[in-house]
């Protein structure tokens, strides 16, 4: 039911209509009978979140693309991690002072930790706020890591940030395979409506490769099929999106959630 007392959380993003975040949380928030609701809000500006956060009291947000690193400068203060990564996608909100944390990179390197990580190498397409929470974890893991971006200076800076190698995208025409252990995508190359679409050509794989996609709408992206024809092993990300909305939602609530409960609302409900 939803009255007076009601908490409101959100996600911003652009775009954000295809975030399963309103299911998973909403499903939590029913589940363990918390008073609260959480919605999702398509804006341009971080600055006009965090100010409608503050102004509206919103409880807690998660932050998506465009704006895990633009936030940075919006809030009074980050998690030492989240700093390091220089990438926030949790925001709670404490008495009217803003927090921001990282659960991106934690769940990220999760199923990456299976396969092992120290000594291997990565190459990791995109440059934004989920790559830097992808890079920042795989360096503290001991793996190498091969940034490849469309915007070159981008990259480069990333690369100089993190000690990597960086790879544009002209220079790939020249290169039979990615000179890489395991294949990451952290753009939104992929994502629904645009499905058909593939950061990386297939020629470019191998099989001994491991493909792993954080784009989860769909599960099954064009770059995981072109993978697995190639004989690739796969990581798909709806498990990294399951595992960074546990841990938000443990910052929101103090609550550990059953992911189990999150699965169900993910594959079953309507985004
Ligand atoms: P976030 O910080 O939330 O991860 P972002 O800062 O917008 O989001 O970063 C998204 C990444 O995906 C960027 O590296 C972006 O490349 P640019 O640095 O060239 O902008 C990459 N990206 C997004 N759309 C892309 C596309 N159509 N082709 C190639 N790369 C793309």
């Amino acid at each position: 039911m939803i009255n007076a007392t009601t908490q409101l959380y959100c996600i911003f993003g652009k775009p954000v209509s295809h975030s399963k975040s309103p299911l998973i949380h909403n499903a939590l928030l029913t589940h363990y009978g918390i008073n609260g609701a959480y919605l999702a809000f398509e804006i341009d500006l971080i600055r006009d979140g965090i100010k409608a956060m503050k102004t509206l009291d919103i409880k807690g947000a998660s932050v998506t693309i465009p704006f895990k690193t633009d936030i940075l400068d919006e809030l009074d203060e980050i998690s030492t991690d989240a700093l390091e990564m220089g990438a926030v996608n949790t925001v709670v909100n404490r008495n009217g002072k803003l927090y921001g944390y990282n659960t991106d990179c934690m769940a990220a390197i999760r199923p990456l930790k299976t396969y092992g990580i120290e000594g291997k190498s990565f190459a990791v397409l995109g440059a934004g706020g989920a790559a830097q929470a992808l890079i920042y974890g795989i360096k503290k893991e001991g793996g190498r890591v091969i940034i490849i971006n469309r915007t070159k200076k981008r990259g480069e800076n990333l690369a100089e940030k993190f000690n990597c190698d960086f790879l544009g995208l002209e220079n790939l025409k020249e290169l039979d395979s990615l000179p890489a252990d395991v294949v990451i995508n952290t753009t939104s190359v992929g994502m629904h409506p645009n499905t058909r679409n593939t950061p990386i050509s297939p020629e470019l794989l191998t099989p001994s490769m491991i493909v792993m996609d954080v784009v989860y709408t769909p599960v099954n992206t064009q770059l995981l099929k072109d993978a697995r024809l190639k004989g690739c092993e796969t990581i798909d990300g709806l498990s990294m999106f399951l595992h960074q909305g546990a841990a938000q939602f443990k910052l929101w609530t103090d609550i550990n959630p059953d992911i189990t409960i999150m699965r169900q609302a993910a594959e079953n409900g309507e985004t």
